[in-house]
């Protein structure tokens, strides 16, 4: 590999991760953006490695950690988070820089040991430990569930710095290491993106582990995918304390699929009852959407409309894909709403009420079920529905 340019982000901490332009899909999660996968080199008398990158970006990773410094003189890596994406290259990187010690959680400790087997040197930290390495002092804060039970993050009062690990995340490959060096509605779009299908289960946990956050003295914060953060702290602060509550906009999302065109003019309808109230609507289609896309718009709407036919005495697999997509990760507080068509039987509309009936969701309107092709009248009907629903929306308290 060519030699790397070396990339500091502080005085003696180094960006020295991996650059994954090719990924488009994480676990199904659509990365339409690629990602990257952080590490940091701090330059100290102790020098440590923060986090690593997924193991065939390694030679990457080891390359601008040469262009710094002689690998071999590495004497800690901390390992905030067991994921593989940041573990995948500590096995490849202890054939460098053979006395080591890792640094990790209680549960990383375990976690690193059933994923690699190996015998590695441990010093296992507890939430509030420190670790002095020179001129500067690590802390350690877990914050389970932030991404795993094992994640925590290291924070750096000497330079103001935190790196969260998953935390602040987002899915973008570029050249571009800081926040200011990209448009802010893409980061937007990214880190909200990052946060529903990856961080939105626990909104409790992020709500205690931004209260930590919130005390320190921090002017940047590093995470472990996407660009740093710098210009921006108190707008993604913001930001996550809004999705960390499942707080929404009064917008409607309509989220359908179709066999014949029927539960589509369902889905027309009421969307045009919506609008007509003034509502904000945006309509996706299960065949034509991916799901990772529709979740960063869950997260942002409060009313949710679900339309599916009737296929085979249930709802059609790609609605079904879709909640149990949705029910693993728990978005709460919306208000849902159910829609769909059938031949004969029409068990899709019960089988999707149940689901939210599970995410405890509002459901304060009657579903439609329709059969076979709905005619004019029928259609007129449902965008009153829709109008109704809207002004139900309207009207309600955030
Ligand atoms: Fe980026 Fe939970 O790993």
């Amino acid at each position: 590999m060519i030699k790397l340019n070396k990339i500091k982000i502080k005085p003696d901490i180094y960006w020295v991760g991996g650059i994954d332009w090719k990924l488009r899909n994480f676990h199904g999660y659509s990365t339409n953006r690629g990602t990257t996968y952080n590490a940091y080199l701090i330059i100290d008398k102790k020098i440590t490695l923060i986090d690593t990158v997924k193991h065939y970006l390694f030679d990457e990773m080891l390359s601008r950690i040469k262009a710094i410094v002689n690998p071999k003189k590495i004497e800690y890596i901390v390992s905030n988070h067991v994921e593989m994406d940041h573990s995948g290259s500590i096995p490849k990187i202890l054939k460098y820089a053979p006395n080591v010690k890792i640094i990790t959680s209680t549960r990383g400790e375990k976690g690193l040991l059933r994923h690699y087997k190996k015998d590695i040197d441990f010093q296992v930290v507890k939430s509030g430990e420190t670790l002095n390495i020179g001129k500067r002092t690590l802390h350690f804060v877990h914050i389970p569930m932030v991404h795993w039970p094992d994640s925590m993050v290291t924070y750096i009062p000497n330079d103001k710095l935190l790196i969260p690990n998953d935390a602040f995340g987002q899915h973008i490959a570029s050249d571009e290491r800081f926040d200011d060096e990209i448009d802010w509605g893409i980061l937007r779009e990214e880190a909200a993106k990052y946060y529903g299908n990856i961080v939105m289960p626990y909104g409790d946990q992020v709500v205690n582990a931004l209260k930590v956050v919130l005390k320190l003295d921090i002017d940047m914060i590093a995470p472990s995918h996407g660009v740093i953060w710098r210009s921006h702290i108190p707008k993604i602060l913001k930001e996550y304390k809004k999705w960390a509550t499942y707080t929404a906009e009064k917008k409607a999302l309509i989220i359908y699929d179709s066999m014949w065109g029927s539960t589509e003019k369902i889905a027309c309808s009421l969307q045009e009852g919506l609008t007509e109230t003034g509502i904000k609507v945006t309509m996706r289609n299960l065949s034509s959407s991916n799901i990772s896309d529709i979740i960063t718009e869950v997260q942002d709407s409060k009313l949710i409309l679900l339309g599916s036919p009737t296929l085979n005495n249930g709802m059609m697999p790609s609605m079904g894909g879709f909640l149990t997509y949705l029910k693993g990760l728990q978005p709460r507080n919306r208000i849902g709403f159910v829609f769909g068509s059938y031949g004969w039987g029409g068990q899709a509309v019960g089988e999707i009420e149940k689901i939210i009936k599970d995410l405890s969701w509002d459901m304060p309107f009657d579903s439609i079920n329709l059969n076979y092709i709905p005619d004019e009248e029928e259609l007129i009907k449902v965008k009153d529905i829709g109008k109704k629903i809207g002004n139900y929306l309207k009207k309600l308290g955030r």
